[in-house]
């Protein structure tokens, strides 16, 4: 079998990537390890920057978050017993942030997929790059019992931070950049009605909390935990109570509680590979970066490298402008390494870092109350929130 662009992964990036080239009449086959079910099981963020959200109107995938998405003009930060409002629209003419899941841009991107002519193998295993240095790199995997041969122009790595894009370049070419942090975040999905109607990023003594949601009815609540911490520790009752007493006052005493349908805990990382391609081979998404998800970050950046690598691929086959291939690294990384700062800071300045002496928390705190007080430092978290602008790749 044969196609142009042969895509790793069936996430986000993946499915963006596949449904932006299909539109533009560059046909590709997606692989994907997982069946449909298992990957729309994973709950995942929910904050589209303004990029995200026009990028997915570009790919003819935004009816269903047109309707239902929750537009937000801004959202609080909470620090000592009061909640401060970040004007996200004021400060940067007129943007805003669209809180729709994950799950939900997966599901509306595999519909579109589906009713496409574009290919995909779920359930495909043994996926294994070769010759991608090569002017005719190819992708072998097993499916239904049978090896499957696809010969291709180009690879997308697009299969997250434990696929086999980023494993398949030899060792020494890729130079890793990698915090790890002392802590995780205990995260809990209810059928409850947010305690407010924008998200409130919490940073109190006993550790940060996150106030989110899903839609009116659907809330997703987070709070910082020890790096060591086990699920099973936490009973709803417990979660609850702890994220009372991490919130002001008046927001904790507004909070209705009810049954989890969904509760994990997820690692805290920033990580990061230079460059981004190799040969024949373009890593996007998780495969290439992971940030912590404090500024809301890891989809957004997915999707900025989708479109990044999509308009260099149209240009390719439309134009003929092959030479904007090894652009795609250096345009990317640009903005990925401001989006990693932005994560970094954020969970620097709103979570209790354990081993941090008095000093260094007093710095911590002072820093939160300049930004929040200052127009200009209100200013640098909205711009950073709502997402940088993409560049051009043909300057
Ligand atoms: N072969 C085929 N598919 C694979 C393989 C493999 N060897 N390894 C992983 N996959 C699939 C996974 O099953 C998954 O469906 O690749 C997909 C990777 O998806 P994600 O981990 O979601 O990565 P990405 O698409 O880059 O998503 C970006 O947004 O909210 C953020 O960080 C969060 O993961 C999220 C990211
Ligand atoms: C979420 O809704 O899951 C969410 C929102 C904002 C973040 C992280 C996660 O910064």
């Amino acid at each position: 079998m044969r196609t142009k662009v042969a895509i790793i992964g069936a996430c986000p990036s993946g499915l963006l990537l596949g449904q932006l080239l299909l539109k533009a009449g560059i046909d590709n086959v997606i692989i994907e390890r997982q069946n449909p079910d298992y990957v729309l099981g994973r709950i995942r963020a929910g904050v589209l920057e303004q990029g995200t959200v026009d990028l997915l109107r570009q790919a003819g995938v935004a009816e269903r978050m047109d309707c239902e998405g929750l537009v937000h003009d801004g959202f609080a930060l909470a620090f000592d017993g009061s909640n401060e409002h970040i004007d996200l629209k004021g400060l940067t003419n007129g943007k805003t942030v669209m809180v729709y899941g994950q799950t939900e841009v997966t599901r509306d991107l595999m519909e579109a997929r589906s009713s496409s002519a574009g290919i995909t193998y779920y359930n495909a295993t043994n996926v294994q790059p070769k010759d991608i240095k090569s002017t005719a790199p190819y992708i072998t995997f097993d499916h239904d019992g049978t090896t499957v041969r696809l010969d291709c122009d180009y690879i997308a790595g697009c299969d997250g931070f434990h696929g086999v894009s980023r494993k398949t370049i030899p060792d020494g070419v890729l130079k890793e950049f990698e915090r790890v942090y002392p802590f995780g975040w205990l995260g809990v999905l209810a059928d409850t009605p947010p305690v407010s109607a924008e998200l409130i990023y919490a940073s109190h003594e006993r550790g940060f909390a996150l106030c989110s949601m899903r839609s009116p009815t659907r809330t997703r609540y987070y709070i910082q935990v020890p790096s060591d911490e086990k699920v099973e520790a936490w009973s709803d009752d417990r979660f609850w109570q702890e994220l009372k007493k991490r919130l002001p006052a008046e927001t904790a005493d507004r909070l209705i509680t009810g049954p989890s349908i969904e509760k994990s805990i997820a690692p805290l990382r920033s990580f990061v590979v230079e460059p981004m391609q190799y040969g024949a081979l373009f890593l996007l998404g998780d495969a290439a970066h992971i940030v912590p998800p404090t500024g809301a970050k890891g989809l957004n950046l997915a999707a900025s490298d989708v479109s990044t690598l999509s308009r260099i691929l149209v240009k390719v086959y439309q134009e003929g402008r092959t030479d904007l291939l090894e652009r795609y690294s250096e345009v990317c990384l640009r903005r990925i390494w401001k989006a990693v700062r932005f994560s970094w800071w954020m969970t620097s300045i709103l979570h209790r870092f354990p081993g941090n002496d008095d000093f260094a928390q007093r710095i911590k705190q002072a820093e939160l109350d300049y930004f929040v007080r200052s127009e200009a430092g209100r200013r640098t978290i909205a711009e950073n929130y709502v997402g940088l602008p993409y560049e051009e790749i043909d300057k």
